[in-house]
């Protein structure tokens, strides 16, 4: 997986690629005009709102409002991360990686094909410790806990020895990556010797979903404290875009009907002795956004499962919430509620596989965990207390993209709150509308500028140099003076001004811009922005003048003001 791309990479792809012929491929679109017309594919509907605009290189749905660059339609149609969809795009389009600018992917790979090899070399050594002498004990320990010996080499499980550091390591290099890069091997202060921070511990190898291994957890063999260390952050292992057992969960299943995400190593691995080959585990974090992408993008069900205890049912709650956004058509998480102080590998153990499965098949549906733990979170007995209750409840409601789903459970929030065709009131989509004019999105000036800037970028080049004040109070000015500096002469095109602002606040205001119809014939455009320009220079002034004149009411001009506002006087006759 590449870890990083450049703007000037992106920018490319985006001169490269084709939107129109990438969503012909999956939508039916039939040409209205200038645009393409299709049923959107992010939200049931009868009547085509899904609109893919060839010249600008944006799709925007009437219906539900989605909006995006090829990217995006990558990244939600096939539900994938950002640089899994370039990657994709790169794939399709035969567009190479490589990063003009510094060849800098390059060479991360490289380098990070070094520290796999590391890695690996010590989890083999980890894995014969295991069973020679110094991991008597530890092999002693795994198997009373019930693991056999196909799931241990299964896992390549392993013992990391005392004092093996001096012994073995003789390669500079090697102890330098282990030292500085990866940090398994510290610097025992008293004697200036490497140790391994992982001695003395069971070792369980962590393996990315292609089945490199890029890190270790390690468990003490008696209950000390820290129970577990895990391998921390580097070039290779990122926590939150890991999994414990994917790669055996992909291995194992060519079609995943549904994946358990449980909270322990241990877990996965009981798992799995009991023929239970769908089972994931966070690393000592919790559940991130990629974690869910990443699970989405190779199954339709999502089960938690976590530990029977009250930190289990608030890492489920805080898991739900997480989810919330990605529960489009189809895609469905669900709840296990184990008994109190139980974790998987303590329950299968006890109860067998069957009962196991039972549990797994009476798992609790989003709808019935949802509502238990929100009516459980949020007593109320006055009317401003049920007041606020709603708020939060559709807050939630409100990020899950299935519109159906969302008028669902509204409609089952209202029975159970008592008011009758709650949804009757309180429509999302009405909601939703209402909430961008809510906003108080005027036209002003700049913001008609912008749009038609962002529509047609080749507008750029009229734009003269404007003076900016410090006692400028128009909205939005600043802004537009360093949008234009920073795009003029740099050939933009809409969408690739668009993607510079993925993941910013502005995002949504600009795309609320570039779908803004002017309903200005094609030949007119540009007088219409030069008015608008001429428009804008008078509004600076005036807004200069104005000021200047209060100014003078509160503390009188000097002479420079002075001046200053008797040649202004004489600009804006002359300009208007
Ligand atoms: P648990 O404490 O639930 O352990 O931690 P477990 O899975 O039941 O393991 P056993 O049965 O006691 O051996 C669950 C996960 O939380 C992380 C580890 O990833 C572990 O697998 N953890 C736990 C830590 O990172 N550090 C700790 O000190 C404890
Ligand atoms: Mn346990």
């Amino acid at each position: 997986m590449i870890k990083y791309v450049s703007r000037i990479f992106i920018n490319n792809l985006l001169d490269k690629t084709d939107i129109l012929y990438l969503i012909k491929n999956k939508i039916k679109l039939k040409k209205k005009g200038k645009n393409f017309f299709g049923i959107c594919p992010f939200h049931l509907e009868k009547n085509p709102s899904f609109v893919v605009n060839s010249e600008k290189q944006l799709y925007h749905c009437f219906g539900c409002g989605v909006h995006g660059n090829i990217i995006d339609f990558v990244m939600y149609y096939e539900n994938l991360s950002f640089l899994e969809s370039i990657t994709s795009l790169s794939n399709t389009f035969g567009i190479p990686i490589i990063d003009n600018k510094s060849n800098s992917l390059k060479k991360i790979s490289e380098k990070n094909n070094i520290y796999y090899k590391i890695i690996f070399n010590l989890s083999i050594f980890y894995k014969n410790s295991l069973f020679n002498i110094s991991g008597k004990k530890a092999y002693k320990y795994l198997l009373n806990r019930g693991f056999n010996l196909y799931i241990i080499k299964y896992f390549s499980i392993g013992f990391s020895p005392l004092y093996w550091t001096n012994k073995i390591l003789n390669n500079t290099k090697t102890i330098k990556i282990l030292h500085e890069k990866l940090d398994i091997l510290k610097i025992n202060k008293k004697n200036n010797n490497f140790y391994d921070i992982f001695y003395n511990r069971v070792i369980f190898p962590i393996k990315n979903i292609k089945g490199f291994i890029v890190g270790f957890g390690g468990r003490v063999l008696r209950n000390q404290n820290p129970k577990y260390l895990n391998s921390s952050e580097n070039y290779i292992f990122h926590k939150s875009n890991e999994l414990y057992g994917l790669y055996e969960t992909k291995k194992e299943n060519n079609i995943i009907k549904k994946i358990l995400i449980v909270e322990g190593y241990i877990d996965v691995i009981t798992l799995f002795q009991f023929n239970i080959k769908y089972a994931v585990a966070v690393l000592g974090t919790s559940i991130t956004h990629n974690h869910i992408k990443k699970l989405f993008n190779i199954t339709n069900k999502i089960i938690y499962c976590y530990d029977g205890d009250k930190s289990g049912i608030e890492a489920q709650w805080k898991s739900l919430k997480i989810s919330l956004p990605y529960l489009v058509n189809n895609k469905e998480i669900k709840f296990m509620i184990l008994p109190n102080k139980e974790d998987p590998d303590s329950l299968i153990r006890k109860e067998g596989k069957i009962f196991f499965e039972k549990r797994i098949n009476n798992s609790l549906s989003f709808s019935k965990f949802f509502f238990k733990q929100l009516f459980l979170k949020n007593l109320f007995s006055s009317c401003e207390e049920k007041t606020h209750f709603i708020y939060k409840a559709l807050s939630y409601i409100k990020l899950i993209p299935d519109y159906f789903f969302k008028i669902n459970l509204i409609q089952k929030l209202g029975e159970k709150i008592g008011i009758i065709n709650f949804i009757n009131i309180y429509d999302p989509m009405k909601y939703k509308k209402k909430t961008i004019i809510n906003n108080n999105f005027k036209k002003t000036t700049i913001r008609i500028l912008l749009s038609l800037l962002l529509q047609y970028p080749k507008l750029m080049k009229f734009v003269p140099k404007l003076k900016f004040f410090k006692s400028s109070n128009i909205d939005g000015l600043c802004f537009f003076i360093k949008f234009v500096n920073f795009y003029k002469d740099k050939n933009m095109t809409t969408v690739k001004i668009l993607e510079q602002y993925r993941g910013t606040k502005l995002k949504k205001i600009l795309e609320i811009l570039v779908t803004w119809n002017h309903m200005i014939p094609d030949n007119k455009i540009e007088k219409f922005f030069l008015n608008l320009i001429k428009k804008l220079k008078i509004n600076i002034l005036e807004n200069r003048i104005e000021y200047l004149i209060s100014l003078d009411r509160k503390e009188g001009l000097n002479y420079k003001k002075k001046q200053e506002l008797w040649s202004l006087n004489k600009i804006l006759i002359q300009k208007k």
